[in-house]
C-alpha cells in the first residue's frame, strides 16, 4: 500500500507541475492556433505554382476578420499575381537602391535578385494617413493573413523594403497602377506562395516582457 500511495504522490505533483509550461501543454494538447502561431517562419524560397483561389480567398478573409479601430477598417488591399508587374517593380526597385547605394550594386545589379523572392503573389497593403490608428489595423491585417497562410502552409514573408520605392517619385507609376484611395499611402507589403523551404525558428527575446504587478 505504501509504495502505491507513493507514486499516487510522484504522479500527482509531476502533472500539476507541468501546468506552469503553458505553451507546452497547448501544444501537447494539439492547439491548432499556438501550432500555427509558433510554425510560422518568414519564408524566401517559393514554389512558381499559384496560390490556390480557394486558399486565397480564405487568407483575405481572414485578413478582413483582423481588429480595426472602432471597425474603421481603414486598409486598401492589393493582390497582385501579375508576374510582368512584380518583375517591372523589382527592376524598378533594384535601380532606386542602386542609384541610392551604389555598393549595393552587385546584388541589386544581380536579375535574379527578388524583393519578393519571386513569390507568385505579392499582396500590397495601403493604410489611411487621416487615421491614426491605420497602421497598426494593418499590422493586425497583415499577421491574420500570414497565419491563416501558415495554417494551410502556405508561405509568407513580410515584404518593407519595396515600400518606399513605391511611395518615392521613381515608383509613382507603378503606385498609380494600384488605384489607391486618396490620402493612402503604402504600409507593408506581404510575399505569399507554396513553400520550398523549411527554415529554422529564429531566437526570440522573452527579457522583452515585464510584468507591472
Ligand atoms: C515590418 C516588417 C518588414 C519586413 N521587411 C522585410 C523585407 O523587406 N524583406 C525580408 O526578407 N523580410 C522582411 N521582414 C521579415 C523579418 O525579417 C522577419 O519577420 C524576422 O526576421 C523574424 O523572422 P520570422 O518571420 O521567420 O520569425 C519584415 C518583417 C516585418 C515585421
Amino acid at each position: 500500500m505504501r509504495p502505491l500511495f507513493i507514486i499516487t504522490i510522484i504522479a500527482v505533483i509531476l502533472t500539476t507541475g507541468c501546468q506552469g509550461n503553458k505553451e507546452k501543454t497547448l501544444m501537447e494538447e494539439n492547439n491548432m492556433t499556438v501550432e500555427t502561431i509558433l510554425s510560422r517562419r518568414s519564408i524566401r524560397q517559393y514554389q512558381p505554382e499559384q496560390i490556390k483561389q480557394s486558399e486565397l480567398d480564405i487568407i483575405l478573409n481572414c485578413g478582413i476578420n483582423a481588429p480595426s479601430a472602432m471597425n474603421k477598417q481603414p486598409w486598401a488591399i492589393r493582390v497582385i499575381q501579375n508576374q510582368e508587374f512584380l518583375k517591372e517593380i523589382n527592376a524598378g526597385f533594384a535601380a532606386f537602391t542602386i542609384a541610392k547605394n551604389p555598393e549595393m550594386a552587385e546584388r541589386f545589379g544581380n536579375p535574379d535578385n527578388s524583393f519578393y523572392y519571386n513569390a507568385p503573389t505579392f499582396i500590397l497593403l495601403g493604410y489611411d494617413t487621416t487615421n491614426k490608428f491605420s497602421l497598426n489595423d494593418c499590422g493586425m491585417l497583415a499577421l491574420n493573413m500570414e497565419l491563416a497562410a501558415e495554417s494551410m502552409n502556405i508561405g509568407t514573408c513580410t515584404i518593407g523594403c519595396v515600400i518606399d520605392f513605391l511611395e518615392a517619385p521613381e515608383g509613382a507609376d507603378f503606385r498609380a497602377k494600384l488605384n489607391l484611395p486618396e490620402n493612402y499611402k503604402l504600409s507593408i507589403g506581404i510575399a505569399a506562395g507554396y513553400k520550398a523551404q523549411s527554415p529554422e525558428a529564429k531566437p526570440r527575446d522573452p527579457n522583452k516582457i515585464e510584468y507591472i504587478r
